[in-house]
C-alpha cells in the first residue's frame, strides 16, 4: 500500500510539472479530455491511499498531528497549484515555487512524522 501511495505521489509531482509546462508553452493541450481528469482522479487516488495507509498503520492511536499537518499542506498545495494554472507572468512563477515548497514539506512531514518543518 505505501508503495502504491508513493507512486501517486510522484505521479501528481511529474503531472503538475508537466501541466505547468503545458500551460506556459501549449495551452490548447489543456483542454484534452483525459489532461483535464487524470489530475484529479491520481490527486483522489493520492488521497485514498494515505487514508488507507492511517488505518493499516494504526496511525491514529499515536500522535497523529503530522497527518492533520499532511492533509491541510494538501489543500494548500491544490490551491498554490491552482493558482499556478490560473496566473500569468511572474504570480504564476511564485505560485509554482510555493507549490514544490509545499510538496517538499509534506514529503518532509511524511518521512520525520514531526511537524516542525522548519527544522
Ligand atoms: C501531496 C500529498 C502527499 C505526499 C507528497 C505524501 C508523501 C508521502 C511519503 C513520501 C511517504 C513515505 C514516508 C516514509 O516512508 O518514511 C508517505 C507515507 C504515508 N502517508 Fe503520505 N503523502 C501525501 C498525502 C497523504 C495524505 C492525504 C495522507 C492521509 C490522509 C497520508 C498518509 C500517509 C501515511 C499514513 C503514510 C505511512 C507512513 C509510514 O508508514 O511510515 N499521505 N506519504
Amino acid at each position: 500500500m505505501k508503495h502504491i501511495h508513493l507512486l501517486f505521489v510522484a505521479l501528481v509531482a511529474i503531472g503538475f510539472v508537466g501541466r505547468v509546462a503545458m500551460a506556459q508553452y501549449r495551452p490548447e493541450m489543456l483542454a484534452v479530455k483525459w489532461v483535464k481528469l487524470s489530475p484529479h482522479i491520481l490527486a483522489g487516488l493520492l488521497l485514498l491511499t494515505g487514508i488507507g495507509l492511517v488505518f493499516q498503520g494504526d496511525w491514529l492511536s499515536g500522535s497523529y498531528a503530522w497527518i492533520v499537518a499532511k492533509i491541510i499542506l494538501m489543500v494548500v498545495f491544490i490551491g498554490l497549484g491552482l493558482l499556478t494554472m490560473r496566473e500569468q507572468g511572474q504570480n504564476r512563477w511564485l505560485a509554482f515555487a510555493g507549490a514544490l515548497l509545499t510538496l517538499f514539506f509534506i514529503v518532509k512531514i511524511a518521512v520525520t512524522k514531526q511537524v516542525l518543518f522548519f527544522l
